[in-house]
């Protein structure tokens, strides 16, 4: 047979190839992920009552300075993984092999590369997550410090894109803000389903060994373990749906900031003004000056959505129990985040050096904004609105001129121009941001414990 030798048998190359398929690549990504992962495994095993010990503690502990000596190869990109390893977890098996000989073979015990990559993928999503509502959070404090920097500019509140009413820069911007603050907590709901460990499901249906999920999980900084061995092999995709499915609320809060961009930076608008290092220029017309971030956030939400659809229509009509469909949610997923978070930077660097140009935003006021706050001051005086309505609109060539200032400063209700709160927006962004840090510092603790150096530093 032309079989190509790998760890687990002979392989066919054409088959080997086809079935590894990107993961020779894309699991450059997990190398750091998969080494955490097994050495908690290995720390779990070496507590394993048997009769003869899988791992003394001087093995174990050999084990995992292995592994940390793979992270930093990784780092350095000194790790390869070759076609005949088919992806991370048995590049490294080989890796621990041929360094520790039988210790490294005894790795795999009471595992499956089923929970190996789901585990991997939870751990990877978690920093990405970290990632995700940081930034989030980070971006809708600045746009609330640009709303409330320009809080009392009038702009025009438009609906269907027409001139409606008197509104302002404070209400533009933080609207979007607090687009992005219900996205943190989207973001939130998808870090506490993540943050549950598949590990010892093994192939989906647990070992007949007493292995202890829980003190890996506890190892691993998770909250807790993946109840049902089963469910947690089924979980793989659905966890990344879960995080896709967030992180397109992210892209499509991005998307329609960007559309307001990219109009309101117009000339024929001119709200908004960026200076040309952010923004691009033409090979040909030396004039132009164009808003490329912001379109590219607009065509790059069409990605992740794509990529969150993708993983729906593979999981969509598998049955239950490991199938190697899963394989194919790991492109979507990785690009899918890696698109959010390069969009959340763009946008938070680009917005950061946003120019509000008030006279501007003052001559797309007409009489004709200020219709609707005519009626509403005749209904004040006692007129039903239905008639106030029909008399302003049969005098709609009367209005006459209204200071915009004075327009948006008579509307005080909660979330108004003049009833904005944005110190309590703040504080959800901050929440947001803090979570983060505490989490995190929690989490690098419990890796730096179980890997004996510093994490995310490694030493050295
Ligand atoms: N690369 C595989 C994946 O991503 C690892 C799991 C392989 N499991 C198996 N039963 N063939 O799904």
């Amino acid at each position: 047979m032309a079989g190509q030798k790998t760890l687990v048998g002979k392989i066919h190359p054409d088959v080997l190839a086809f079935t590894a398929g990107k993961d020779v690549i894309l699991d450059g990504a997990l190398v750091e992920a998969d080494c955490i992962g097994s050495a908690a495994h290995v720390r779990m095993l070496s507590k394993l009552k048997l009769e003869k010990p899988l791992f003394s503690e001087t093995e174990c502990d050999a084990v995992i300075g292995e592994l940390v000596a793979i992270m930093r190869r990784a780092r350095a990109g000194r790790f390869p993984i070759r076609p005949d390893d088919q992806d991370v977890h048995l590049a490294v098996e080989r890796a621990l092999s041929s360094k520790l000989g039988d210790a490294g073979k005894r790795v795999h015990t009471a595992r499956s590369r089923n929970d190996q990559v789901a585990l991997d993928l939870r751990l990877y999503a978690k920093e990405q997550l970290f990632g995700m509502i940081e930034e989030a959070a980070g971006l809708a404090r600045l746009l609330l410090t640009l709303g409330q920097r320009h809080a009392r500019v009038p702009m025009v509140g438009r609906t269907h894109l027409q001139p409606a009413m008197p509104s302002s820069v404070g209400v533009w911007a933080s609207a979007h803000a607090e687009s992005l603050l219900d996205d943190v907590e989207v973001l939130l709901g998808a870090y506490a389903q993540n943050d549950r460990s598949p590990l010892g499901s093994a192939a989906g249906y647990g070992v007949p060994l007493a292995i202890d999920r829980a003190l890996t999980s506890r190892l691993l900084g998770f909250e807790r373990p993946i109840h049902n061995v089963m469910y947690a092999s089924m979980a793989r995709g659905k966890c990344e749906s879960v995080v896709l499915a967030a992180a397109s609320q992210v892209m499509l809060s991005l998307s329609r900031l960007a559309e307001d961009m990219i109009l309101f930076m117009m000339p024929e608008f001119g709200y908004f003004r960026l200076s040309p290092e952010y923004c691009t220029g033409s090979s040909i017309m030396p004039q132009k000056q164009n808003p490329d971030v912001f379109e590219l956030v607009r065509a790059r939400t069409a990605k992740v959505l794509a990529c969150t659809n993708t993983i729906a229509g593979i999981l969509k009509g598998l049955p239950g129990g490991y199938q190697r469909d899963l394989q194919e949610t790991k492109e979507p997923f990785l690009e899918g985040v890696g698109v959010t978070r390069d969009a959340l930077r763009a946008v938070a660097l680009v917005m950061g050096h946003v120019e509000v140009d008030a006279p501007a935003l003052k001559r797309g006021f007409n009489p004709g904004v200020f219709a609707t706050d005519r009626a509403l001051e005749l209904v004040a005086s006692g007129v039903p609105f239905r008639d106030a309505y029909n008399e302003v609109k049969a005098g709609l060539d009367q209005l006459g001129d209204v200071d915009p200032v004075v327009a948006i400063a008579a509307k005080v209700h909660e979330g108004a121009p003049a009833g904005l709160d944005f110190s309590g927006l703040k504080k959800r962004a901050s929440d947001g941001i803090r979570f983060v840090r505490t989490r995190r510092k929690r989490y690098y603790s419990a890796l730096s414990k179980l890997l004996g150096v510093p994490y995310p530093e490694l030493g050295k």
